[in-house]
Order: structure tokens, then sequence, then C-alpha cells
């Protein structure tokens, strides 16, 4: 049995950071693990230009702690009305890599996301031309699909039609949940690959209603069936380069989660790698971990692979319970609860 693991440094592939006290809080989190991430745009206002994207970048560099050579990779939010010169302004400005796709009203901040596929054909079209990457939130809105099932027919209705219309465009179908979407990612061409989260590889959908309704295990898209699970730690192991690294890491505040109506998000960034470290050590994959956390997601990008390393060592730790920004609590994935491995800071 395997206690030390070493790998060369790892990158977050799918992060949201926020803004103001909640970036300050949740930033060094990240730059302690990750060497860059891509930065998800659904601010509110979301981060829909390449003016505000440079502006932002500018604030996350700001709060990045000292000696920290933390990356952000930043990405534009697609609405209706983006126009293909946004996205050559985008491609020219050398720090966006990637244009976000949120069906509108699919999760947080994403009322001002895409109401048709179709709409914004022209602009995946210059996407395609530039080489900046489609990356997606793959669940349909449509009231009449259940809940459980809206991946599933965002492949059907959404993804397939796209793949088909632009054979060049790269583009990550992000926070896969199900065996179906795995196995659709495995038999998708060259051009089509997927992030995935630890809290989907560790729980499955009754960590939601464990001994009573649990908010802070609640996400988008939802934890599905354990199958599901078990399909999705079958993709990772498997050591096939189209699956990778995407903490989807979401805070919330307290309030905003504990209450009648609560934001969907998991914050997992705190503890990234000691996550993922156990869902691959608990299939005996250890070895699979750094082609998955620190090699794909690059080579997709068509990025180089970082330098250093990080260390994870197999020790017992309890999860801190809170942390403080301003006024308010963010309560993160797992609180006050037992963690297997360590990762040496
Ligand atoms: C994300 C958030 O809070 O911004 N929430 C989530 O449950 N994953 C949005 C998203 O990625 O769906
Ligand atoms: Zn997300």
């Amino acid at each position: 049995m395997k206690d030390v693991v070493t790998l060369t440094r790892p990158d977050d592939w799918h992060l949201h950071l926020r803004d103001g006290a909640v970036m300050r809080a949740v930033l060094p989190h990240s730059a302690s693990q990750f060497a860059r991430a891509i930065i998800m745009p659904n601010l509110d206002p979301p981060i829909t230009n390449t003016e505000q994207a440079l502006a932002y970048r500018t604030r996350i560099l700001e709060a990045i702690p000292n000696g920290s050579a933390f990356q952000p990779l930043m990405t534009v939010y697609l609405t209706d009305t983006t126009s293909p010169s946004e996205i050559v302004r985008a491609k020219e400005s050398g720090h966006i890599l990637a244009a976000k796709l949120y069906p509108a009203g699919a999760t947080t901040n994403s009322n001002l996301g895409v109401t048709n596929i179709y709409k914004i054909y022209s602009v995946l079209e210059e996407m395609q031309k530039q080489g900046l990457i489609l990356l997606l939130h793959g669940e349909v809105t449509d009231p009449e699909i259940d809940i459980f099932d809206r991946e599933a027919v965002f492949i059907e209705r959404v993804l397939t039609p796209v793949i088909r219309d632009f054979p060049t465009l790269r583009i990550v179908l992000e926070h896969i949940t199900t065996q179906n979407a795995a196995d659709y990612i495995r038999e998708a061409p060259a051009t089509v690959a997927a992030t995935i989260t630890a809290h989907h590889l560790l729980y499955n959908r009754n960590a939601i209603f464990n001994g009573g309704i649990r908010p802070h295990n609640y996400c988008l898209p939802i934890l599905k069936r354990e199958c599901h699970r078990q399909g999705l730690i079958r993709a990772i192991t498997s050591g096939n380069p189209k699956y990778f690294l995407g903490t989807d890491s979401a805070p919330h505040s307290r309030q905003r989660k504990e209450t009648a109506y609560g934001c969907a998000g998991c914050y997992t960034a705190y503890a990234a790698m000691e996550l993922y470290a156990e869902v691959f050590d608990a299939s005996r994959a250890l070895h699979q971990l750094e082609s998955f956390a620190s090699f794909n997601g690059p080579d997709f990008y068509g990025l180089p692979r970082n330098t250093g390393t990080i260390t994870l060592y197999r020790k017992y730790t309890l999860s801190p319970d809170r942390f403080s920004f301003g006024i308010d609590d963010l309560i993160p994935f797992r609180a006050g609860e037992k963690f297997e491995w360590q990762l040496v800071k």
C-alpha cells in the first residue's frame, strides 16, 4: 500500500472563484494546490466580454498570495447576443482560452445564458476558427425533463448536433455525472473531452438526504445513482486521456445554502487533491491520478504540462468545519469530517 504520492503539480479545469471578499477567502486554497485554473465567468453580472475578463483577471492576480505562481486562465460567458467579433477579441487578448455555455436558467447566475444553441451558431463557427474552447454546462432546462435526466437529454439535443456541425471545435463537457456521459465521451471524436468533480466521484444522491436534507451536498448537475458514480470511477481509472480534473468548487455563503431556496454548489477547493486521492486510492489506482490531474488537461488545451510537484501523504485529519469571510461563513464539502490524505503545503 502506497502512503506517499508525489505528482506533477495539477491544474483545475473548472473553478468558481467569485469576486471580492469570497474570492480573497478561497483563492489561497486553489493557489496552494494547483498551478493553473480555468476560471468560471458566472459572476453577477457575468463576464461576457474581453474587457471584463481582463479586469477580473487583474483582480484575481492582485489577490494571489505572495510567492504563489498560480495562473488564472480566463473564460467568457456566452449569451444570445455574443458576437463573433467578441470571440476574435477574446482570442487576441492571449489570456482567454475558452467560452462557457450555460443554458439559460440551468444553474447559479445563468439567467443571461443561451436560450437556444442555434442562436450562437455563428459564434461557435468563429470559436472553431480561432481555436477557442467551448465549455458546456451540459444540462437542459426544459421543466418537463426530470432533473436526473437533464444531462442525458442535453447530450442528445445539444452536444450531438454541435459535434456534428463543428468537427474541429474543441469541446469540454463539464462535470459529467453519469455512466452514459462517460461512455459518450469515450466514443466521441478526439475534439471532445470531459471534466469530473471530486464530489461526483465520492458521493451518490443518497448524500443529499442522509438523515435529513443536506444543502452542502446539493450541486448541479445533481448527484446521481451509485451505478453512475461507479461508471465515473471506471472512466477515470481507465487511463483514457479524455477525462480530466475539474473541481467545480463553487463557494456560497452559509446563509445562501442553509435556506428554503438554497444555491447549488459544493466547496471542495480547500482539499481538492486530498479528495481525488481518496477516490483513486479506494480503487487501487493511485498510479492513474497524475495523468487525470496533471497531464490530460494541458494536453487537451495544448498547453505545457507543469514542472513542479506536489506530495500527498496518507494521514487521517479532520477537515475544518467552516471558513470565514467578511460577515458570513463558508461551509466546506465534508465539513468537520475525516480525510484520509493530506497535501504537504
Ligand atoms: C455552480 C455555481 O455555484 O456557480 N454551482 C454548482 O452547483 N456547480 C454553477 C455550476 O457550475 O453549475
Ligand atoms: Zn461550475
